[in-house]
């Protein structure tokens, strides 16, 4: 692909040439993607906060580390871009929710919310495809594979959730086992 050059003046003084090795098309859309990586740290930090006020603490940091996890996507994406001679550039976060009925409803959410971020990352994978740019898929295979297992650890929760139903004891016990997450960067 040819390489997209621009120049740009800073001061008035020094000419800065732009240089990316990768399309406006594909540098536009992984930003906005890095936007909703974060949107959805955002999220599950909201969800973290919910189930602190609800006395789940083990529930929270569960959440919470799935927020610090999207934060390594968001992460990803932009050393990738940079890598590529892309820049980064930040837009404004969406608020998230911040009330939900019942942990059964949270985690409802968490899985449908995982199921729109792979099609985000599909419909990348698409671009990259349709652009010949290998780069973007080899780095976007790995987002592909991610989401298989955030989907399954989504959908594993609410599973054992339906099963806990009414039961406090049920919750109590599942609270201690999420409490047992700890962080590890998945881009590691
Ligand atoms: Fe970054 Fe949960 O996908």
């Amino acid at each position: 692909m040819l390489a997209n050059t621009a120049t740009c003046t800073v001061s008035g003084r020094h000419n800065l040439e732009e240089r990316s090795m990768i399309s406006k098309k594909m540098e536009a859309a992984l930003n906005k993607q890095i936007n909703a990586e974060l949107y959805s740290a955002y999220l599950y930090l909201s969800m973290s906060s919910f189930f602190h006020s609800v006395n789940l603490a083990g529930f929270a940091s569960w959440m919470r580390i799935q927020a610090l996890e999207e934060m390594t996507h968001a992460e990803k994406f932009s050393e990738y871009l940079i890598e590529r001679g892309g820049r980064v550039l930040l837009q404004s976060i969406d608020g998230p929710p911040t009330k939900w009925a019942s942990p059964l409803a949270v985690f409802d959410e968490v899985y449908a919310h995982e199921q729109k971020v792979t099609a985000l990352i599909n419909k990348l994978m698409d671009l990259a495809i349709k652009e010949n740019d290998h780069a973007s898929r080899g780095m976007l295979q790995w987002f592909v594979d991610e989401q298989v297992e955030e989907e399954a650890s989504a959908d594993g929760i609410v599973q054992k959730l339906k099963l806990v139903g009414e039961s406090g004891n049920g919750l109590f016990m599942m609270d201690r086992e999420l409490s047992q997450r700890v962080f590890t960067n998945p881009g590691t």
